[in-house]
């Protein structure tokens, strides 16, 4: 049994089950994208118990018990501090990876809610943005932690 956004559901899948495809195929949950499937991108980053982690190279099997969110679950009303910056600073291009962008950012307010620049940069290294979005998600974050 895992929690997805609060919901519950038995995994009743084979064990290498991916939990990106878990979420986006089995669930029909979308937000989560898939951009390399070898932990490499960040576009598949989701919470697991409040961390940020790569939804594409994380079995399902493994995680039993486990919390996870998905951009979909971030709030309620898509109203988080990280998704109004986000608008603020109209941060999206095309808006492939934003949603591990986003998640990314999450997991790093979680641990850290006052991150230095340098943080920011360390924690978001990781997520690719085709279009060179960085700068605006930096400002994002910044603001979203004030
Ligand atoms: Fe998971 Fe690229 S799709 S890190």
């Amino acid at each position: 049994m895992i929690t997805i956004n609060g919901k519950d559901y038995d995994v009743d899948v084979p064990a290498d089950m991916p939990l990106l495809w878990f979420i986006r195929d089995r669930l029909g949950i979308k937000g989560t994208k898939y951009g390399c499937g070898m932990g490499l991108c960040g576009a598949c980053t989701v919470l697991i118990d409040g961390k940020a982690r790569r939804s594409c190279t994380m079995p399902v099997a493994a995680l039993n018990g486990a919390k996870i969110t998905t951009i979909e679950g971030l709030s309620e009303d898509a109203n988080h501090p990280l998704q109004k910056a986000w608008l603020e600073h109209n941060v999206p291009q095309c808006g492939y990876c934003q949603a591990g962008q986003i998640m990314n950012a999450a997991g790093l307010l979680a641990e850290n809610s006052k991150p230095t620049e340098q943080e920011i940069d360390n924690a978001m290294q990781g997520n690719i943005c085709r279009c060179g979005t960085y700068q605006r998600i930096k400002k994002a974050i910044q603001t979203a932690a004030d």
